[in-house]
Formats: C-alpha cells, structure tokens, sequence
C-alpha cells in the first residue's frame, strides 16, 4: 500500500528510496555471504585435491592402466621394453593415432602390414598381404630392411632375440585397443 509520506513527498518517491537495513541486519547479511563463500572456496578445493593426483597421473604415465595390471615378472618385462621402445617414438606414435615419419602403430597386433589409409607407405609393404603378429614382427624388428627389402624404415634392426621379445612385449600391451 502506497502512503503519502510525512513530508508530502509523492508515493513514488518513497518507493524508490531504498533505506539502508539496519546494521546488525547488514552484518548479518555480510557474515552469511562469507559463510557461503568459504562453503564454496572449499568445495572447490576439495574437488582439486581430488582431481590434481588424477592429472598427474595421466600426465605422467600413459601406462598406468596396464601397469596395474601386471605382475612383478611382466612388470619388470614391460619397463625394459618401454625402455627399448624409445628409440621407436621418433618415427611412430605408438598409442595414439598421429601420423610422424612412420605410421602410427596403434592396434597393430591383426593390422595388416602397410594398411593404413593416412600414410604413404613403400611399395613393398602396399603389396604384402598378411598382417602383424608376434612372428612377423619379430622377423621385422630383427632386421627391417634385410626382411623387407626397400622399405623406407631406416631403423638398425634388434639383433638380441630377448630384446626383442621384451619389446613385443611392452608393443602388445601398449597398441591394444584402450
Ligand atoms: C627413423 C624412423 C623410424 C624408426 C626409428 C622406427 N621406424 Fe618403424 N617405420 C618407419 C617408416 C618410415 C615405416 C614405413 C615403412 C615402409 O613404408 O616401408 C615404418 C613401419 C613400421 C611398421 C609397420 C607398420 C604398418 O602399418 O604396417 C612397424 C610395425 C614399425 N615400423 C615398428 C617400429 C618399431 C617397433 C620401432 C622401434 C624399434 C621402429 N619402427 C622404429 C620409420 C621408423
């Protein structure tokens, strides 16, 4: 309801004057305010504390997902082979799907050999016909260009039949399907 007020001042006036509340009203009002901002400050500390570990993690090891599900045998077989592998990343991503100088290798177990649409591969590898296992990768990796004559992966091949063998290892685990 609309009053005239005391000093004849018309309704609308009185409307818009907004009298400041009472002080103990404001503080009120001021504490509540950081009440919920401290409520919020903490949520939001919380859910970092919570996520950063996890960022870390994913920064810091790509592997962490098959790691934990290995022994302390293959574990230990998997590190060597992440190890010999490094050399491999100049030329190909091994887990992803990039292309680089070589194709990317992910998936490789089953792919057949110089099948992937994104990348020009020499033609000795167009023309093969079968596809990437345990042997053939072997045969491969021993020596590139003496089992795969013309190819333009310039890599010394792995003469130690168990180097290898850890590689693969650490390559099967890796290129899978994630
Ligand atoms: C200097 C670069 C370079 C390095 C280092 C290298 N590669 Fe390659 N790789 C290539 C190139 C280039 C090709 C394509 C070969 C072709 O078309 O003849 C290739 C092809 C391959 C293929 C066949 C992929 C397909 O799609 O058929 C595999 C498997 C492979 N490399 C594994 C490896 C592994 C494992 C290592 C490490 C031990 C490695 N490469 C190191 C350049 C490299």
């Amino acid at each position: 309801m609309l009053k005239r007020s005391a000093r004849g001042l018309p309704a609308g006036r009185e409307l818009c004057h907004h009298r400041p509340p009472p002080i103990d009203a404001r503080l009120r009002a001021d504490s509540q305010r950081d009440q919920i901002l401290m409520i919020k400050l903490r949520s939001l500390l919380a859910a970092l504390a919570v996520s950063l570990p996890l960022w870390a993690l994913c920064a810091c090891d790509r592997y962490a997902d098959i790691k934990a599900e290995l022994g302390p045998a293959d574990l230990a077989r998997f590190k060597r082979g992440v190890r010999l592998a490094t050399p491999c990343w100049e030329c190909h991503d091994i887990t992803g799907t990039g292309v680089n100088v070589g194709p990317h290798l992910s998936e490789l177990y089953g792919r057949q050999i110089g099948s992937l649409q994104s990348y020009g591969y020499s033609p000795g590898f167009r023309e093969a016909r079968w596809s990437w296992d345990a042997r053939s990768l072997d045969i491969y990796l021993a020596n590139p260009q003496g089992s795969m004559p013309g190819t333009t992966m310039v890599s010394p091949g792995m003469t130690d039949p168990r180097q290898r063998a850890d590689l693969l290892f650490f390559l099967k685990h890796a290129t899978r399907k994630r």
